[in-house]
């Protein structure tokens, strides 16, 4: 079964008071996010993955001896990590529910080192990716870094909070600062309820 661009879960401007414009979501969900989708349902077209679900084709096509992933896995990867990011972000003013807020802070110490230490991930990738909160497989919970569309699938690790650093996610909206882009999406645009809820 073909593969189809989820809806924004909020209208395309109902995040622009909070730093993310319409423009940005225009560019970024229905030709971006589009482009990954219909480039996917292309490459398994008549395949042994077109009846396959995503998560399978993400973790069936990752080749981590490559030093650059396949086309297929590269626009499944990134169809599943934006389904996830506009499902972690939201227009509302979300409070962070106490049992999210206990396990970072057994983690990383304090709720302001922890989005220091997200923030710096997200600041350090060198080109394209993503950052990461993930919860491992032995239960903690970890902030990592991924280039291009690889994501905590290809680990076996749970992906909780993602932040796109792919200069599209960024560039209408903060030009070339990517920490001020990365503080705005901690501080007026993750949806914490969303996040506790993959806990
Ligand atoms: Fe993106």
């Amino acid at each position: 079964m073909a593969f189809e661009l989820p809806d924004l879960p909020y209208a395309h401007d109902a995040l622009a008071s909070k730093g993310m414009s319409k423009e940005t979501l225009e560019y970024h969900h229905d030709i971006h996010h589009n482009t990954y989708v219909t480039t996917l349902n292309k490459l398994t077209e008549g395949t042994e993955w077109a009846d396959k679900s995503l998560e399978e084709i993400v973790t069936g096509t990752y080749d981590k001896t490559a030093i650059a992933q396949s086309g297929l896995f590269n626009n499944a990867s990134q169809h599943w990590n934006h389904a996830q990011f506009w499902e972690m972000m939201g227009p509302d003013a979300s409070t962070m529910p106490s049992e999210l807020e206990a396990a970072l802070k057994e983690s990383f110490g304090t709720i302001e080192k922890f989005k220091e230490d997200f923030s710096a991930a997200g600041a350090g990738q060198f080109g394209s990716g993503w950052a990461w909160l993930v919860k491992d497989s032995d239960g903690g919970l970890k902030i990592t870094k991924t280039e291009n569309g690889v994501n905590p699938l290809c680990f076996g690790q749970t992906a909780l909070l993602g932040c796109d650093v792919w200069e599209h996610s960024y560039y209408i909206d903060f030009r070339n600062k990517r920490p001020a882009y990365l503080a705005n999406f901690l501080d007026n645009l993750v949806n914490w309820e969303n996040v506790a809820s993959r806990m």
